[in-house]
């Protein structure tokens, strides 16, 4: 296994991401705790991260002595080349020292000097690279032992490798997607350096969690929100397989589902899994509370708050529990946090069962934390759940709601419901629904004219968005022929009464969002 020393930079998950594809098990530790991780995990390697601090700073963050005397093999990237430079004997200076530099930040090019095992199949001396900067401080003087393997504009120690202690630095970021070729560079290093197999898979990753779920939750009870959507869903079916009837799951319908979505829950979870599920049917209170709102903000507020009470009222019927699971994924926390912390304005509010733990009193199981997206549908084939439930498209918690602007009433929602299925269905026939990040139909509340048979008709516009993305954070339009878009248009205004214009949504994000609302 690797052990992965967290001094707080934002993407050390992105490092246990790469070591995990690269087939290899690894566990991140803050640096405080890194010297007892060192014992029980006995790691064939250590990878230190990058972080905010400063290393010439007094009061920054060090790595533990016991990792340089184990005698295992690091990799330090970023602060972590840094402070090992600074801990080895080296010299690491604040940037704009020199009056002139004040570090490097985003895409910076190597050149190779020198071969290295990290080049293995990869690079060769006198290769210009891409990377991924992002530094203030650097290394000025290195520590003994160690030699220059490749160096940039602004890094002259852009890489530098101490081969008989097996100790390397990177003054850039090869975890992130920026550094094209980043992945291989720390596959190299847990393979051919620390001697790692490379064959850890999901397989591992769920028996893992399963042992972590078990001593967390112990004999109490677990409550699980599910959404319809993959992440809940994963998160479920892991803790049940984990603690087995002290889960119980509930699923709101708030009648802002999409056609069939209900359905397709209960039989997943009943029929499929036989785990125990709890189906409230509470639409008709969210309509009515609906009635009248406008402001997109009111609804996604009222909405949340709803679902909080419902979900709250069915809790207690079941005698209530001790902890509630949810199915946070990594860029999630990362979000969260940026947001808590920073100066972003909020563009939504978001919905998901925020406010539960707090009233409840309930304490969080999260066992998707460090994943992504991809990995998660990963993790949910590898717990068997179907294809079709694996590869689903991200659904929001206010639901329907957020694409019908103006006011949401159930007729409009049923309207909606159907174009969107046939949107969806066209999309799945012409082998496209892989390929999009999500694609979802729009009801506007603008009514305009037009002409069927002989008649004059008078009825809503319906937009249709598809977009791809890999986050969700960022997203461009998905460039459909103009005849798969005519064909939707077609098929929608002759199956579904109450649409007689369809238009596509050409925006990307930003400035667009995906979401209407
Ligand atoms: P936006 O519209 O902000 O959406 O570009 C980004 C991604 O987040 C989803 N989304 C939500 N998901 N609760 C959720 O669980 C919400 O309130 C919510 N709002 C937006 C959206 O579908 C897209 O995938």
């Amino acid at each position: 296994s690797i052990l992965i020393v967290d001094f707080g930079s934002q993407v050390t998950q992105l490092i246990a991401r790469r070591v995990r594809e690269a087939g290899v098990y690894s566990e991140i530790v803050p640096f405080s705790a890194a010297e007892a991780a060192l014992e029980r995990m006995k790691p064939k390697g250590v990878i230190l991260s990058g972080s905010p601090a400063s290393v010439p700073a007094a009061g920054s963050p060090r790595a533990p002595q016991s990792i340089f005397d184990s005698g295992v093999p690091i990799l330090g990237i970023c602060y972590g080349q840094q402070v090992m430079s600074q801990q080895l004997g080296g010299q690491v200076e604040p940037g704009g020292a020199d009056g002139e530099r004040d570090g490097e930040f985003g895409r910076a090019f190597l050149t190779v000097t020198e071969p290295c095992v990290l080049f293995d199949g990869l690079w060769e001396v006198g290769e210009r690279h891409q990377v991924w900067m992002s530094h203030g401080d650097r290394v000025t003087q290195f520590a003994p032992g160690f030699r220059i393997v490749a160096i940039s504009d602004g890094a002259p120690f852009a890489l530098i490798a101490d081969d008989e202690r097996r100790y390397y630095g990177t003054q850039f970021h090869p975890e992130v997607v920026h550094t094209p070729d980043g992945a291989k560079l720390i596959a190299n290093f847990v393979r051919h350096v620390c001697g790692c197999s490379g064959e850890w898979t999901m397989a591992e990753f769920r028996a893992t969690k399963i042992a972590e779920i078990r001593a967390q939750v112990g004999d109490q009870r677990v409550l699980c929100g599910l959404s319809g959507g993959v992440d809940s869903a994963v998160a479920a079916v892991l803790i049940h397989e984990a603690i087995g009837e002290q889960l119980t799951c509930v699923f709101v319908d708030h009648g802002l589902l999409r056609m069939n979505e209900r359905e397709q829950v209960e039989r997943l979870f009943r029929d499929h899994y036989n785990i125990p599920l709890v189906v409230v049917d509470a639409e008709e209170r969210f309509m009515s509370g609906l009635a009248g709102l406008t402001d997109p903000e009111k609804k996604r507020k009222f909405i949340g708050a709803e679902f909080i009470n419902v979900f709250e009222e069915e809790a207690k019927k079941i005698g209530g529990a001790d902890f509630l699971a949810q199915g946070t994924l990594y860029p999630d926390v990362i979000e969260s946090v940026s947001f808590t912390g920073g100066p972003s304005v909020t563009i939504k509010s978001h919905h998901n069962v925020g406010g539960l733990p707090e009233r409840m009193n309930m304490k969080l199981v999260e066992p998707l934390r460090e994943l992504f997206k991809d990995e998660v549908r990963l993790l949910g084939k590898e717990l068997g759940l179907p294809d079709i439930f694996v590869g689903r498209h991200p659904f929001p918690g206010p639901g329907l709601a957020i694409r019908i602007p103006g006011e949401v009433s159930k007729d409009r929602c049923d309207i909606l419901r159907k174009a969107d299925a046939v949107y969806l269905e066209e999309i799945r026939n012409a082998g496209l629904y892989d390929a999009i990040w999500q694609a979802f139909a729009v009801l506007l509340p603008v009514k305009t004219v037009g002409v069927m048979g002989d008649g004059r008709t008078y009825d809503h516009v319906c937009a249709l968005r598809a977009v791809t993305s890999t986050d969700g954070m960022t997203a461009d339009i998905y460039p459909f022929d103009a005849s798969f878009l005519s064909r939707c248009a077609t098929r929608i205004i002759n199956e579904v009464q109450g649409i007689n214009r369809v238009v596509y949504d050409y925006t990307s994000k930003p400035p667009g969002t995906i979401e209407w609302e």
